[in-house]
């Protein structure tokens, strides 16, 4: 099985207010890319390409390896996703789709997702349970419903997928579609989505406190 992986790293990091965008910014001094990428590799993934903020091309290729795909990305996550996809390998068996703003984690959930992939899945999600209650509040901020937990999960990435189902999930889109995970592609399109282990160290970072907490585990 031939598995590329795909780095999401586009995005401006609007929530975290650095000054640089959140992908080059820095965890235990290496930017949080640079961990994401070693994620992917040392699951079993030898080929990455990172999709990268269009105007800070140069500022990521000096700090990946001369061997990732560097590729501009797009307005929203999908979009970008979209366009790593176009240059990740066509010989490629199975993709993985991985946020650069979760650094830390472990390489054990690339080989989970590999290993569903390996048993037939055509698409994996690792997914950990929920632990707060969750409710539903009206406009005024009044708990109007209590959802059962049990059956809730919270999603994290990498996310696999067969390269041919995915690409053609993609295609399927309207070309303005946005969605926030690329599971939820392959949902639309009808495919179903299995689930492995996640792991808390998996935590993406959005705000300052998470990386706070990651800056706690390095
Ligand atoms: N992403 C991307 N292209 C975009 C938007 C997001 O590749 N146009 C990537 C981000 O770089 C990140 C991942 O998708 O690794 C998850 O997105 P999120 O955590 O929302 O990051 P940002 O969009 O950068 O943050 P914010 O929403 O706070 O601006
Ligand atoms: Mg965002």
């Amino acid at each position: 099985m031939h598995a590329v992986g795909i780095v999401a790293a586009a995005g401006s990091g609007l929530r975290l207010g650095a000054e640089l965008p959140k992908a080059l910014v820095p965890l235990a001094g290496r930017p949080l890319v640079c961990w994401a990428v070693d994620t992917l590799r040392a699951g079993g993934v030898a080929q990455v390409v990172v999709v990268v903020p269009a105007d800070e091309r140069a500022a990521f290729a000096a700090v990946l390896a001369a061997d990732v795909v560097v590729v501009d990305g797009g307005a929203t996550r999908t979009a970008s996703v979209r366009a790593g996809l176009v240059a990740a390998a066509e010989d490629a068996d199975v993709v993985l789709v991985h946020d650069a703003a979760r650094p830390l984690t472990p390489p054990d959930v690339v080989g989970r997702v590999l290993t569903a992939l390996a048993d037939g899945a055509r698409a994996v999600v690792p997914v950990l349970p929920v632990a707060d209650t969750v409710v539903v509040v009206d406009e005024g901020g009044v708990v109007t419903d209590a959802v059962p937990r049990a059956p809730l999960r919270r999603v994290q990435t990498p996310q696999g997928f067969d390269r041919a189902t995915l690409v053609a999930a993609y295609a399927a889109l309207e070309d303005d579609a946005e969605h926030t995970d690329d599971a939820s592609v392959l949902r639309a399109a009808g495919v179903p989505v299995h689930t492995v282990d996640g792991d808390e160290r998996a935590a993406k970072v959005t705000v300052a406190h998470d990386l706070f907490l990651a800056e706690l585990q390095t």
